[in-house]
Formats: C-alpha cells, structure tokens, sequence
C-alpha cells in the first residue's frame, strides 16, 4: 500500500492484467447503460441501476491503480461494446438480459480468480490481492443474482438464440481482454 494515497501497489508483471480490468470495469459500466437506454422493465431497470453503482465503484478503483498512460487505447470501443452488450439483449427481455450478465460475469469471476493466484505468496502486494478479493466477490455476487433471476423468468429453459448469444458474449470477453493487455 502506498501510505500517502492508499493505493495498493501493483507490480509491474500485473500491469497488462490491470489494465484488462480497467477496461473491462468500463465496458461493464457501459453493459447498464446499453440496459437501461431501453429496457422499461422495473425490474430490472432496478437491477441494472444497482449493478451500475457497484461496477462504477469498480471502474473508480481501477482508475486509481491503472494511471493514464498504461490505460487501454481502446476506451471508445470497449465503451460502444459494453453498450451493445446491455442494449441488444435489453430488447428482447429481462431473460435475455439476466442471462447476458450471469454469462459476463462468469468470465469475470474466472478472470478475477487467475491474477488473485498470481498473487499469493507476495505478501507484498497483499492490499492488491484484496481488493482484487472484493471486486472477484461482487462480480460472484452480480452472477448468481443474474443467474437465480434468469432461473426464475418465463420460460425457464434459454432458447437457442439466447445460448448461442451468451456463447458470442463469453468468446468476446475472452477476445477483449487478450486485446487490452497489448493496446
Ligand atoms: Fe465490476
Ligand atoms: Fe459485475
């Protein structure tokens, strides 16, 4: 931890790790925007809206351990992706959406998973593993709150169309994240 701001420290290894996390944060933002551009269902516009908070909180912790210049080139286009991800589903329906996010965050509980690992024995870096920790925990948190909601919405088996669609959203994380640790 650096005693004048509070922020952990980050190795430099973990970098190219942080800066995925950084635009991931942002696209997740962006997935709730896309959601509640058009979706009029309470439900989940309430959902979406407690979902944002904590993912803005996320992209605020983030932004303190990522500085500009180590930043994803690509903001503009993780933001229109993160929108798309939240609006296209947002117009078929709550399942569709409910559906979208428990496949989003399943990537990222598993993304999370790998550098808290890299981590361990680096008592030195240990204000980073928890805080890596608590956002991992929220992300669990999101995805089984999404998964019990798309569970319980009509009908209760997804379609071909929307399994086919969560297929194209967990392949896009994946492809996403290995672009943002390079640019
Ligand atoms: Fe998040
Ligand atoms: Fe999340």
């Amino acid at each position: 931890m650096n005693k004048a701001s509070m922020v952990p420290a980050v190795p430099a290894d973990l970098m190219p790790e942080l800066r995925t996390d950084h635009a991931g944060e942002t696209g997740a933002v962006w997935i709730y925007r896309g959601v509640l551009a058009f979706s009029r269902d309470e439900a989940l516009r309430d959902f979406a809206r407690r979902h944002l908070e904590t993912e803005q909180e996320h992209l605020r912790l983030v932004c303190e351990l990522v500085p500009l210049r180590q930043r994803s080139w690509l903001l503009i286009p993780w933001r229109i992706a993160g929108f798309l991800t939240g609006a296209l589903p947002a117009l078929f329906g709550p399942r569709a959406v409910y559906g979208t996010i428990a496949a989003v965050e399943t990537f990222v509980d598993r993304h999370y998973e790998v550098q808290i690992r890299a981590l361990d024995g680096r008592p030195e870096y240990a204000a980073l593993q928890d805080l890596l920790r608590r956002c991992q925990e929220d992300e669990c948190h999101h995805r089984d709150e999404a998964s019990a909601l798309a569970g319980a919405a009509v009908p209760a088996r997804p379609g071909v169309l929307l399994r086919a669609w969560c297929a194209v959203v967990g392949w896009g994380s994946e492809s996403a994240v290995k672009v943002a640790r390079v640019v």
